[in-house]
């Protein structure tokens, strides 16, 4: 059967990832998604820099921008991360050309999810990011196609591997906040701009984009309360534990009100978890995602959030969806159907 070629931008921790991952599990890939996936053609910024794989059998490409019409490539691959720039660029022409994307971009989802979306539906061309949120937990695909039957009023969880790992060390180890920071980075886990996670950004881009998934509402990054953890020290936490209750970082988003009267709200916060709450036991760079569907009930996605295995194994279950033409629009429903939901202020509640 006929290869579906990858044309792969950005060549980082989760770049690298699916290089492994595509090489080392052809055989079985290939079977699943009932043809093979390969890699034709690589760019990145540095293409002298060792990232311990061997990049002889692709074709390296100078001008990133070249993917989106290049004819030796069928899907392209967007790792090189940021809301704007040229991540963007390309993923807007390689979608405009009519072409699959799929992209592990939080930033550029939860910012420009609601245009790129409707210019894939519009297109035909498949869009997908089950990376971006959750590592690899396949969150994205368990919401819009596995819960696709219920009305979900409420989804909440961990979704920064970065913070989990700095609260549960501190809590384990009583160690200090910038020295646990810089083992999360040595690990890959954290973000180019670390302030990203520790500030709840990271957590609120995929927050916007699980509130939408689940309440068919478009996105609204703009529309998250944001609190991170940079003001937690180890008393907070010793103190925590004391009452019963371990700190985590967790992102919100919930509908109030009936249709018309529906309001969105969203927050990341620090907040105490109960010792025999399920999230409260999530430890190290683990992800966990609550939804809470009408029929099927609370349903819980926990797994490896963040890392170059666990993302590599979400961007290419993606693309085993785009070979066997599993797809559909970029959200639940298509994007320009998303509804627009008034934000919830605090007062609400
Ligand atoms: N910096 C992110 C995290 C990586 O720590 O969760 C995965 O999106």
């Amino acid at each position: 059967a006929n290869a579906l070629r990858i044309g792969l931008a950005g060549l980082g921790t989760v770049g690298t990832g699916v290089i492994q991952l595509i090489e080392e599990n052809s055989a079985l890939i290939a079977r699943r998604a009932g043809r093979p996936i390969i890699i034709t053609a690589v760019t990145a910024r540095d293409r002298t820099k060792d990232r311990g794989v061997d990049l002889t059998p692709y074709r390296w490409v100078d001008d990133m921008g070249e993917l989106a019409t290049a004819a030796d490539v069928d899907v392209v691959v967007e790792l090189v991360g940021g809301s704007d720039g040229p991540a963007l660029t390309l993923a807007r022409e390689t979608i405009g050309a009519g072409r699959a994307l799929v992209t592990a971009n939080k930033a550029m989802i939860a910012h420009h999810g609601a245009e790129l979306g409707a210019l894939a539906d519009a297109k035909g061309a498949p869009l997908k990011f089950e990376a971006a949120v959750a590592g690899g937990i396949p969150v994205i695909q368990g919401l819009r196609d596995g819960a696709a039957a219920n009305r979900i009023d409420r989804v909440y969880g961990i979704l920064n591997g970065t913070c989990n790992f700095i609260l549960s060390a501190m809590e384990r180890d009583g160690r200090d906040f910038t020295d646990v920071l810089a083992d999360a980075q040595a690990k890959g886990f954290a973000e180019a701009d670390p302030s990203f996670d520790i500030d709840g950004v990271d957590a609120a881009h995929k927050l916007s984009i699980l509130a939408s998934l689940s309440f068919g509402a478009e996105i609204d990054f703009a529309g998250v309360d944001i609190r991170g953890i940079r003001k937690i020290i180890a008393a907070d936490i010793a103190q925590a534990q004391a009452l019963g209750y371990r700190i985590r970082l967790i992102g919100l988003a919930e509908v109030d009100g009936e249709n018309g009267g529906a309001s969105l709200f969203q927050r990341v916060q620090p907040c105490l978890v109960p010792l025999d709450h399920p999230l409260a036991n999530v430890t190290g760079a683990t992800n966990a995602v609550v939804a809470e569907g009408n029929f099927s009930g609370r349903l819980l996605f926990q797994g490896a959030g963040a890392g170059d295995r666990p993302t590599a194994s979400a961007v290419v279950a993606d693309l085993v969806d785009i070979a066997r033409k599993e797809t559909g629009p970029a959200f639940s429903i298509p994007t320009t159907e998303l509804e627009k939901l008034p934000r919830a202020t605090a007062a609400h509640r």
